[in-house]
């Protein structure tokens, strides 16, 4: 029998075992939620998963290529988070030249995108629930994406939760790692104190530049900002470059 070769990747987030074969507690900046899909969701997960969502398994294969899910070369956007796909499918149908990553591990997120998606008109968008973190890690290229979308990323209120926050030191040197020179991540929060978190980290990155901005009037109203509006809270948006 001839010896199996090397993964080229290491395990993705759920596929990690212990020596003892036991799965390996993960630091993950999402929580499991209900996989149940409404009809809605369930008729538009039908219709389209086949062209829009990449199989978690397909990021295993040696050749993973994102230009191959997309069937044509083009410049990348990634979305991380990309929930119901309100942001995603108003922004990606005005964006035609560009293919758009959007990665979401909520599966009822993905299928009710997939339906706002074709109701866009944007056949541009290929979406993906494996872990952001990791993905942005080991499948994406340095200075191969040309605009990162970070909208209302889980809060993670808990002290003793913060460091599953998206926006973290470490998360901020892959980001701008991987962003194109003079490319552009946005982000938005409606929690004051992650909002200070992400000012301080991005300004401490020493390849992004940028602060907190006006909103970004193309950045359609999403179902989380609208509960931190009507909670009271106040709505920040950033936007970064990356250096040349
Ligand atoms: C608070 S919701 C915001 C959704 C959307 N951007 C909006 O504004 O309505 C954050 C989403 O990010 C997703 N998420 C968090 N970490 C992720 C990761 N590492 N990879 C993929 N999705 C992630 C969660 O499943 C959740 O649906």
């Amino acid at each position: 029998m001839g010896a199996m070769s090397e993964p080229v990747r290491p395990a993705r987030p759920h596929h990690k075992l212990t020596d003892e074969g036991r799965r390996m507690r993960e630091v993950l900046t999402y929580a499991r939620r209900g996989s149940r899909f409404t009809p809605a969701q369930e008729a538009a997960w039908e219709a389209h998963h086949r062209d829009w969502v990449i199989p978690d398994e397909a990021v295993d294969r040696p050749d993973f290529s994102w230009s191959d899910w997309f069937g044509r070369e083009a410049p990348l956007i990634v979305e991380i988070g990309s929930g119901v796909g309100e942001a995603t499918a108003a922004l990606a149908a005005s964006r035609a030249a560009y293919n758009v990553v959007a990665f979401e591990v909520w599966r009822p997120g993905v299928a009710e995108t997939l339906g706002r998606l074709a109701q866009a008109g944007a056949d541009n968008v290929r979406m993906c629930s494996v872990d952001a973190v990791w993905s942005m890690q080991h499948l994406f290229a340095s200075g191969s994406i040309s605009e990162l979308w970070t909208f209302f990323p889980d809060p993670w209120h808990k002290k003793r939760h913060h460091k599953r926050r998206l926006v973290s030191p470490s998360f901020a040197a892959l980001a701008a790692d991987r962003l194109v020179p003079g490319g552009a991540w946005r982000l938005a929060t409606d929690w004051a104190d992650y909002a200070e978190q992400m000012v301080a980290v991005l300004d401490a990155e020493p390849r992004l530049s940028g602060g907190v901005v006006e909103r970004w009037d193309e950045r359609p109203v999403t179902k989380f900002e609208r509960k931190g509006v009507n909670a009271g809270r106040s709505i920040t948006d950033l936007r970064y470059t990356r250096l040349p």
